[in-house]
């Protein structure tokens, strides 16, 4: 027979594939949340306007509240029949309460539903994000202040540079963090207001009060502009490039983790609880986590592409293409959450062997610009001639075997007489750490300073 919703005008109902491919229900049931809570405001409102009798209004109120208990206990049916999570509940609470169910679709069309409940689910999630931020920063800020003087190697070209402290490398991903929270923070903030009201594309004639649904909602105001609130995604866009950039920087942290915790480096030990063993090397203990989380950025940037494409060409106002926004979007953030959650348990659960991050940072003759910076302030020496002096003095340290903190007076004198013994306290890797005391450097007292700022900024003490 024809479709019980829409049915009226049509002579037969949809074939096979029309209702498979039709249907959203298997993926948008996720919302089922939202559309009651959405179907409650709207239906008080309705009531309180006169649009419905108040007597109406709670019968459809109570039959909400009571699909809610079901669906929370028993979970949400899947009937391809009902395409979705709106007609799923509209039809249940026609079985519940009977034809006065009817009513609840006044004055709305799935149009502004759509719009209103994915809008309160993706709200949620950039609450999740801007948690989960929070949680990974006091992680990377408690283990930065323990190791705010421990020596490591600072890479450029992944090739020795400078030292630099284990803090100031944590801290790194501590301002990153800052950056994604605060680009949730205002995805949050600029999706927050109601569709609702908007109905299929053009507003309706009853006098609906699109404040109130709005407030009852937690939204900030209601959308400015009917075509534009059924067409629009944006917010969930701005959620999936929040995501995708903090995503990058989960990546390179664990790609980074996954480095130091191979043999060659063998700088941290992740914990057990987050790695697993194989299944034919006994001694074999990987980064799994790592790796996934590496993995899942890739994901997370696919979703984001895959909706900025479903978009690109869509005329005003709603075309069905747009039901496809919400498998990537549901997809990114289940996949996001468990990344940050297990970079936290890395970050919190890593052992550092600083002996071998410092045993690491004397290799690569590390201080030579340190030797390069003394030359400058000792001898008033041009940077460029102290450049090219410190080189030949790493030059004669590789073809002795031998670092630069090793090579005698004598071998220095030799390559220039202006060296003298005062050399000697710049070459170490914690002179030359402590040197870097600008603004935002690798000193010690600086990496302190910095993260007394993080643990103010976070509430932390
Ligand atoms: N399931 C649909 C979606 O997710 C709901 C909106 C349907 N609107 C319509 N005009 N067919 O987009």
């Amino acid at each position: 027979g024809s479709n019980q919703m829409w049915g009226g005008r049509f002579a037969e109902g949809p074939s096979a594939i029309m209702r498979e491919i039709n249907a959203s229900i298997p993926f948008d049931k996720a919302l089922w949340r939202q559309d009651i809570a959405a179907s409650r405001a709207h239906v008080a409102m309705l009531g309180a306007q006169g649009i419905v009798s108040p007597e109406d209004a709670a019968t459809i109120d109570g039959g909400l509240a009571r699909i809610a208990d079901e669906y929370e206990r028993d979970g949400v049916p899947e009937d391809w029949d009902l395409e979705d999570i709106h007609m799923t509940v509209e039809a249940r609470l026609t079985e519940l309460v009977g034809p006065v169910a009817g009513r609840l679709h006044t004055a709305r069309s799935r149009n502004d539903q759509v719009a209103t409940d994915f809008r309160l689910w993706v709200r949620d999630a950039n609450d999740r994000a801007i948690a989960g931020i929070d949680a990974l920063q006091r992680a990377l800020v408690e283990r930065a202040e323990e190791h705010a003087d421990s020596v490591m190697p600072g890479f450029t070209h992944l090739q020795t540079a400078q030292p630099v402290t284990l803090g100031h490398h944590l801290m790194a991903y501590y301002e990153m963090l800052r950056r994604d929270a605060s680009r949730f923070a205002d995805a949050r903030d600029r999706g927050n207001e109601s569709p609702l009201g908007a109905a299929a594309l053009a507003g309706t004639g009853f006098p609906i009060d699109r404040d109130a649904t709005a407030l009852a909602l937690g939204f900030d105001r209601p959308t400015a502009n009917s075509l534009d609130t059924v067409s629009d995604r944006d917010f969930a866009l701005d959620y999936l490039m929040a995501a995708s950039q903090c995503a990058l920087h989960l990546s390179r942290l664990a790609e980074e983790l996954i480095l130091w915790a191979s043999q060659p480096f063998g700088f941290i030990r992740l914990p057990d609880s987050l790695s697993t063993g194989s299944s034919i090397m006994p001694q074999k203990k990987n980064p799994d986590a790592a790796e996934l989380v590496r993995g899942h950025a890739g994901r997370i940037v696919g979703a984001t592409t895959a909706l900025m494409i479903t978009m690109k060409g869509l005329p005003l106002a709603y075309s069905k293409d747009m039901q496809d926004d919400k498998p990537p979007v549901f997809e990114a953030a289940g996949l996001f959450d468990l990344c940050l959650a297990a970079m936290q348990g890395m970050i919190a659960g890593a052992t550092f062997n600083t002996d071998r991050m410092r045993a690491a940072a004397g290799l690569g003759h590390a201080t030579a610009t340190d030797l390069a910076d003394w030359l400058v302030r000792a001898a008033d020496i041009p940077f460029r001639e102290a450049h090219h002096i410190t080189g030949a003095a790493v030059k004669l340290a590789d073809s002795k075997g031998c670092t630069l903190e090793d090579l005698s007076l004598g071998d220095l004198q030799a390559i220039d007489l202006r060296i003298d013994d005062r050399v000697r306290e710049v070459l170490t890797l914690d002179a030359s750490v402590a040197a870097r005391k600008s603004f935002g450097g690798t000193a010690p007292d600086q990496v302190r300073q910095r993260i007394a700022d993080a643990r103010r900024a976070l509430g932390m003490n």
